[in-house]
């Protein structure tokens, strides 16, 4: 039965098929252009939402357009009580593959596979003045063939700037208020989620040391047992967690890279530019010492693990995961 807030089938030239997704800054669709015979991710919200959101996110991708691994905005606009945002579509996330795999962890090559082209995908934006600021696996897409060996990045929906576009300066620090960060509870860095401090270039380049570490670990991050529930309790405990669990425990059983690149991230000053080369290098020399030579494609399903020489593999069982408290 249809409902006041229901988005209609047909929104102007698009037909509306399956929902790819529901979040906070509306809800997405795979949608057919009735005229252009082509499908779409259609991001719909009701236009009288408080949906600076949705602007925002189309100014990003105004501004990163033909940037690798970003997706084309090909319309926006408003349809009667509507705003949409067209966009290419993609294939499933990250956070979805890591869900249907049948093993505990995704495996090395794969997630050094991500780190490559999640740091570059930062260079790009960052070069561009732009932060995205809500880093996570459910944004990070995988292409259609034949662009199914790039990981695109999407919802730009919190993205700001860092630098003055007229003077090109970095914005000055400036304490905020108490109140909700910007960013996803699990992993936006530990400097965001439990200091409010004000997000910079390091903050994205943490929660992809967040997302890394995720998808390498057995059950994922040690905060993420409980799952996403709202409950005060639940999130005090993701708080307290991610403020005291150090670099060495979350990569316990890891290379060393992982930890390494987590430091580097929690280290560095707010104006500073991240080493986007350093790090891809060294997870393109980590994926190689283990055997791994296409590392720049993403391949889904992975190909067999070599053999040899391959004394972590990913999916290490890691002991004591649950007792968070005193480390
Ligand atoms: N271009 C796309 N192609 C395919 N699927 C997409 C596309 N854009 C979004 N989706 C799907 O819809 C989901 C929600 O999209 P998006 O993250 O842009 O919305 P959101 O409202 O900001 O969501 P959230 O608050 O959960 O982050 C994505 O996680 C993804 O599964
Ligand atoms: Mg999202």
């Amino acid at each position: 039965m249809s409902t006041p807030n229901a988005v209609p089938r047909v929104l102007g030239q698009y037909w509306l098929e399956e929902t790819l997704g529901t979040g906070y800054s509306g809800v997405t669709f795979k949608a057919y252009h009735l005229k252009k015979r082509s499908s779409v991710a259609l991001k719909v919200q009701r236009k009288r939402a408080a949906n600076e959101h949705l602007i925002q996110e189309r100014t990003a991708y105004r501004l990163l357009r033909t940037c690798k691994g970003i997706p084309a905005l090909q319309a926006s606009g408003t349809i009667g009580r509507w705003q949409y945002l067209a966009i290419d579509l993609l294939g499933p996330s990250l956070e979805s593959l890591s869900q249907k795999i049948a093993k505990p962890a995704m495996d090395l090559r794969t997630v050094c596979c991500i780190a490559i082209q999640l740091i570059s995908r930062l260079s790009t934006i960052h070069e561009r003045g732009l932060l995205h600021r809500d880093i996570h696996p459910g944004n990070c897409l995988v292409g259609l063939p034949p662009n199914e060996g790039t990981v695109y990045l999407i919802d730009f929906a919190f993205s700001g700037r860092y630098k003055d576009p007229r003077t090109d300066e970095h914005i000055p620090y400036l304490q905020r208020e108490q109140g909700p960060f910007v960013g996803n509870q699990w992993f936006t860095s530990k400097n965001v989620h439990c200091h409010l401090k004000e997000p910079a270039r390091r903050d994205d380049m943490e929660a992809v040391a967040h997302t890394l570490i995720h998808l390498l670990t057995p059950g994922g991050l040690p905060w993420s047992i409980y799952g996403a529930s709202e409950a005060s309790a639940i999130l005090d405990f993701v708080h307290t967690s991610k403020e005291h669990t150090l670099p060495e425990a979350l990569c316990r059983g890891m290379p060393s890279e992982f930890k390494l690149f987590l430091q580097d991230c929690r280290q560095m000053k707010y104006t500073a530019r991240p080493d986007y080369d350093h790090w891809t290098n060294a997870f393109r020399q980590l994926a190689q010492a283990h055997g791994f030579a296409d590392i720049d494609r993403f391949i889904w399903p992975p190909p067999p693990l070599p053999l040899v020489s391959s004394e972590f593999a990913g999916g290490v069982e890691r002991e004591g995961r649950s007792s968070i408290k005193g480390r």
